[in-house]
């Protein structure tokens, strides 16, 4: 029996062009590149330069994911965009993108799942398309979290970065089985008990400002490695694959020593593990599509190869994709 499935078509990313070493952070703040490298894994992070926006980040990302798949605007009849750090409280950042790329008819949207939003956007957008409601969907991650740091303490501004990356998805009738290329689940969830645990403290309705990242670490990377294990087994039980189908693991790039974790629990050998977060810190919405496009312009991904990505974050949501290349 056929089906949809929402197959990938090209990705790309874009990071900005200012680079941002640990040693910085040690100029101002009571911290050093060896702690940041021992406790994370990050070496050094990418920030938007003053007057670039998320939009520019994320416009930067599509072209080049449009390029990759030999496509232009025209052929995209829907935006997905995830991000935490939107360009305005609204119109929606995915317009802007919209916009630039001369995307004419069709739809754009944003979607707020903080670091996990990307995996939930490949979700809507494999909704969208098994639905007929679009047949080939941009699905963007782009953050400038640079905006929203407490440059004073250090528990936190050490760890994120700025950056974009794109996986464009289109309908294609496929077989129906595991071996089909394309989305072959995804699993989603949330818990609203654990708000406290990473938030911002501004916000449109609230303070009418933008606020800062304020983050209980250690309750956060305890959650992080039991429900990343979860659900990427999850997914994998939904799309009928054990854990041995994984051809690679790209995992959100929070900290090296959560991934590392998570790939034992999950039984996904270290080399199978896409890691970019000593290059990229953590980028929200955008560390997964960001870390996929790397890893693909790098050659590593094959056609035919499964590749399980999974992601946590404020809410706390957290999810996973099960994608064949
Ligand atoms: N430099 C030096 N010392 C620091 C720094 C720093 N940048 N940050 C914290 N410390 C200190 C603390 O103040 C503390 O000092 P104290 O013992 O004198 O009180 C000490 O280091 C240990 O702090 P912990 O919080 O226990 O350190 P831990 O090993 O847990 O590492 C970290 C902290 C890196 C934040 C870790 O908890 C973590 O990565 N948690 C996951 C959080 C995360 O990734 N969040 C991102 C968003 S959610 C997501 O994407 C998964």
């Amino acid at each position: 029996m056929t089906t949809i499935r929402a197959v990938a078509r090209g990705c790309g990313h874009y990071l900005p062009a200012r680079v941002v070493e640990n040693a910085e952070f040690a100029t101002t703040l009571d911290t050093s590149d060896e702690w940041i490298r021992a406790r994370t894994g990050i070496e050094r992070r990418h920030f938007a330069a003053e007057g670039e926006s998320t939009s520019d980040l994320a416009i930067a990302a599509a072209r080049a994911a449009l390029a990759d798949g030999g496509l232009t605007g025209a052929d995209i009849d829907a935006i997905v965009l995830a991000t935490a750090t939107p360009d305005n409280t609204f119109p929606s950042t995915a317009v802007r993108v919209q916009t630039a790329i001369g995307m004419k008819a069709g739809f754009a949207f944003d979607i707020q799942a903080v670091c996990a939003g990307f995996v939930f956007a490949l979700a809507q957008a494999d909704a969208l398309i098994r639905s007929g409601s679009a047949e080939r969907v941009l699905v963007i991650g782009a953050e400038t979290f640079s905006r929203i740091l407490d440059f004073t303490d250090r528990a936190t501004c050490v760890l994120f970065g700025d950056g974009a990356g794109a996986l464009i998805l289109e309908r294609q009738e496929q077989t129906g089985t595991s071996g089909d290329r394309g989305l072959l689940a995804t699993d989603l969830n949330s818990d609203g008990r654990y708000t406290d645990l990473l938030y911002v403290d501004g916000g449109p309705s609230t303070t009418g400002t933008a606020g800062v990242v304020r983050m209980a670490g250690q309750e956060i990377f305890k959650h992080a490695v039991i429900k990343l294990a979860q659900t990427g087994g999850a997914a994998l039980a939904k799309a009928g694959l054990e854990k041995a189908d994984v051809t690679w693991l790209v995992p959100h790039q929070a900290n090296l020593r959560i991934m590392t974790m998570t790939a034992q629990k999950l039984g996904v050998p270290i080399e199978r593990v896409v890691v970019t977060v000593q290059d990229h810190g953590n980028t929200s919405a955008a560390s997964i599509p960001l870390a996929l496009s790397v890893a693909n312009s790098e050659g590593k991904l094959r056609r035919g190869d499964l590749v399980l990505m999974e992601a946590i974050g404020g809410g706390l949501a957290w999810g996973a994709a099960a994608l064949r290349w």
